[in-house]
């Protein structure tokens, strides 16, 4: 991989930064964001300097980031362009002390207090896994359904993430995600000009980073990444394959994905896979048009519905008009394939909305690309049943499509790890009894 910080454009030198994270990570951020004339007011964090500047506290369901960040010109909800995911232990044994537990509170607390609640100040979320609450006597509710995390399909072999907690952190702005995680783990005085005096260290330990971006034009900035074939990528594409994703009509609602009742409620679960991508194959081997019927539908490549990255989709990929979801097995049989929008749209609910609410992201973390897969949903269950939509069982060995190929975008992508995290309500966010 190059990453000599001499060739690198302005966006790249950001994202090695956020990469490389810790104090060297960090200056470097700021003295490109400061120094860059280029620098956006998206990327000058609005500064909180005062209790007064403070807005009213952050919603009470962590997950509640779309009213916070854009929308885009078609009324999608835009994710913040860095990111970075902690995973992490609490390092006694046993249930967490009370002590501990008002102290993580307060350190929450002072992000909130620091930044924005915004894409250009920051959006966090801190989840918990199911390793965590067997720390307690008590098992979960029946409300919140959250499995141990387990292959997805007969042709995967992941490794399972089974920290206590997983800290979420988001920005436009590549220094706030970093210096958050440096005040959050005791690493710096100050937070966005404020002074640091509750934090995580001492009886939190990170396990693990992991770290990503999405938006247009990232992933072409960074081709130079193992197996991205030169010039491939679009240069306006927010991700990887090529492609828009995110829109609002093929989203769950926040509303959606909130668990509704019991000792949880207002919060949600949350399932991270990483997922790498086999890009050599999916730009050379393919041409664009079996591209769009693998990633959406035969039919999106026959009526020629999807235009450069899918601008023109405007908020949908028009799962209802064209009926694609009803086609899946006639497509394997009349066309030898099936797009990977048509066949999870089968998981939508009895209303016909989808179960996921996807925040998934770009990453070179290891000097590979892949997908950190970052959905949320008000139960594991429905995220288990959209991704069996999606593994198309039932179509392959139909006509010209086999258990990978020509069946959506399986033959291209590869999950290598998978964990399940509960994120509770905010008001119950530092280390959560299970009633
Ligand atoms: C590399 C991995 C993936 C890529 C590049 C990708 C890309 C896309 C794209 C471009 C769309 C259509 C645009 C949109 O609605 O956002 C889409 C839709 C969707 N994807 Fe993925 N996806 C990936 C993995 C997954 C996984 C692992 C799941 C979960 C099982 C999933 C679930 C969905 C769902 C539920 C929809 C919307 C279907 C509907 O409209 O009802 N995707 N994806």
């Amino acid at each position: 991989m190059r990453e000599d910080p001499g060739n690198l454009t302005r966006r790249e030198a950001l994202r090695v930064a956020v990469t490389v994270g810790g104090a060297a990570g960090l200056s470097a951020c700021l003295a490109i964001e400061d120094g860059s004339e280029e620098s956006t007011d998206a990327e000058r964090s609005p500064e909180r300097t005062t209790e007064a500047d403070a807005p009213s506290e952050p919603p009470d369901r962590q997950h509640a980031w779309n009213e916070f960040s854009g929308p885009d010109e078609y009324g999608n909800p835009v994710l913040p362009k860095h990111h970075v995911l902690i995973l992490a232990d609490y390092t006694a044994d046993g249930p967490v002390d009370d002590a501990d537990r008002t102290r993580a509170e307060n350190a929450f607390r002072e992000l909130e207090q620091a930044y924005d609640w915004s894409s250009t100040g920051l959006l966090f979320t801190v989840g918990y896994t199911p390793a965590y609450f067997d720390r307690y006597d008590d098992p979960l509710p029946e409300s919140v359904d959250l499995p141990r995390p387990e292959a997805l399909a007969p042709f995967e072999d992941p490794e399972f993430d089974t920290p206590d907690l997983l800290v979420h952190l988001s920005s436009d702005r590549a220094s706030a995600v970093l210096e958050a995680e440096r005040a959050l783990f005791g690493d710096s005085e100050t937070v966005n000009g404020h002074d640091v005096s509750e934090t995580l260290e001492g009886f939190v330990e990170r396990d693990d980073r992991r770290t990503g971006f999405i938006g247009p034009g990232l992933p072409a900035e960074h081709d130079d990444a193992d197996g991205v074939p030169e010039d491939a990528v679009p240069e306006e594409a927010p991700l990887f394959m090529g492609f828009k994703s995110g829109f609002a009509r093929n989203q769950a609602t926040e509303d959606g994905v909130t668990i509704p009742d019991g000792p949880f409620a207002g919060g949600t679960t949350q399932h991270l896979s990483l997922i790498r991508t086999e890009l050599e194959q999916w730009y050379n081997q393919d041409s664009r048009e079996q591209r769009v019927a693998k990633m959406f539908s035969p039919t999106h490549a026959q009526e020629d519905l999807v235009e450069g990255v899918g601008e023109t989709l405007g908020d949908s990929t028009r799962v209802e008009e064209t009926g694609i979801a009803e086609r899946v097995e006639d497509d394997a049989f009349e066309r030898g394939v099936v797009g990977h929008t048509q066949k999870t749209a089968r998981a939508r609910d009895e209303d016909g909305n989808p179960r996921l609410l996807r925040r998934d992201f770009a990453t070179v973390d290891g000097g590979q690309t892949g997908v950190h897969f970052l959905g949320l949903q008000a139960s594991i269950t429905d995220f288990v049943e959209t991704r069996e939509a999606m593994n198309g069982e039932d179509v392959a060995n139909v006509g010209g499509v086999g258990t990978k190929n020509n069946n959506g975008i399986l033959q291209y992508i590869t999950v290598t790890r998978r964990g399940n995290y509960l994120v509770p309500p905010r008001s119950k966010r530092s280390f959560p009894r299970p009633r």
